[in-house]
């Protein structure tokens, strides 16, 4: 318990306070670097204190979402299909693109970044760093209010509702699966902090794609663009909140943490698939039809490679720390297809 807690009985925060036992004893966590703050403009530069609401104009120029991001529109059975469909398509791709990040930053991210700067986690983190989460928990809550602002001015301005937003994205159910194959809670708080170490080193390499798609309409790439360069700073931070905790963790964590990994990377990487198939029944597109393209789009050796590929500054950091040392978490990086046998190296 944290101390806080034992003012009362029963602790209210009991079900999101992970500060139970996850690290080993404290006093034998190796000396520190000194910690090197990327907030230190945060008050002048962040997106939330400096940029403008990004507004979605009626004659504005480009598309809302480029094509090239949108693996199903290659697809015969797709081209074949009405410019209404098409438009549509790029648009819910949009949708899902914003309500994906809403939900990660508000469902998930937030309240790791939560539990960092109110000291739930028993982790011995520098005090700058501890005070940075909450400038992270402020850009990730107005991520989620521009994703969720964006969304609606394009309901508006075009007339399409987004069909899939009511279905919980696959991110979040396949976390909430990884995270109820444990029954003991610090597993469960751990695979929850691992996924948002993951997404917040990987989603920077993704959000620098958008904003060079021309073909893309201003203020959507100004959004992503925005997002971006936030993002570049959540990276950094993840990435040496990592290599501090790692080392504090109980071995047995680590082993469970370690083999894990992979199933975390593909449940944060790995195309959503049932909202793909509502969308497309909503075209009235037959049944079949609709698995042939995802069975073709989506084929496990595209989804592999394409993830692997995805992954090689979080590959460095994973190396560095020994992670891949270990027999058993190399295995399931093999099948996973995210470690190649003769090189050891990821991707
Ligand atoms: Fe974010
Ligand atoms: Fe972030």
């Amino acid at each position: 318990m944290c101390g806080i807690a034992g003012l009362f009985i029963g602790c209210a925060l009991e079900a999101v306070c992970p500060k139970r036992l996850l690290a080993q004893d404290l006093s034998a966590a190796p000396e520190q670097e000194p910690y090197k703050s990327k907030f230190g403009d945060w008050y002048e530069r962040s997106t939330v204190r400096a940029a403008p609401r990004r507004m979605v104009l009626k004659d504005e120029q480009g598309l809302f979402f480029s094509p090239d991001f949108i693996p199903i529109m290659k697809h015969p059975l797709i081209q074949e299909q009405s410019d209404t469909v098409k438009r549509n398509i790029m648009v819910q791709q949009l949708y899902r693109y914003l309500d994906f990040t809403a939900k990660l930053e508000h469902v998930v991210v937030n309240r790791v970044a939560m539990s960092i700067a109110n000291g739930y986690l028993d982790f011995n983190l520098p005090r700058e760093m501890v005070f940075d989460a909450y400038k992270i928990y402020c850009d990730e809550a107005y991520h989620a209010l521009f994703s969720a602002d964006l969304l609606m001015q394009v309901e508006d301005l075009t007339g399409i509702r987004a069909v899939t937003q009511q279905l919980q994205p696959y991110f979040i159910r396949r976390l909430h699966e990884l995270q109820h194959q444990y029954s003991e809670s610090n597993l469960q708080e751990l695979v929850e902090i691992f996924f948002v170490i993951i997404s917040e080193t990987l989603i920077s390499g993704f959000l620098s794609d958008i904003p060079t798609a021309r073909d893309v309409k201003p203020s959507i790439r100004a959004v992503v663009r925005d997002h971006a360069i936030d993002e570049g700073k959540h990276h950094v931070y993840f990435a040496d909140f990592l290599k501090r905790i790692w080392p504090q963790l109980d071995r047995r964590y680590r082993k469970e943490i370690g083999k894990l990994l992979p199933s975390l990377i593909y449940a944060f990487l790995s195309p959503d698939v049932d909202s793909i198939r509502t969308e497309l029944s909503s075209y009235g597109i037959p049944r079949d039809h609709i698995e042939q393209v995802i069975a073709e789009t989506y084929t496990k050796e595209i989804v592999s490679s394409h993830i692997a590929n995805s992954i090689s500054s979080l590959g460095r950091y994973l190396r560095e720390l020994g992670i891949l040392d270990d027999p058993e978490v190399q295995d399931r990086f093999y099948e996973a297809g995210l470690l190649k046998r003769e090189d050891l190296i990821l991707g």
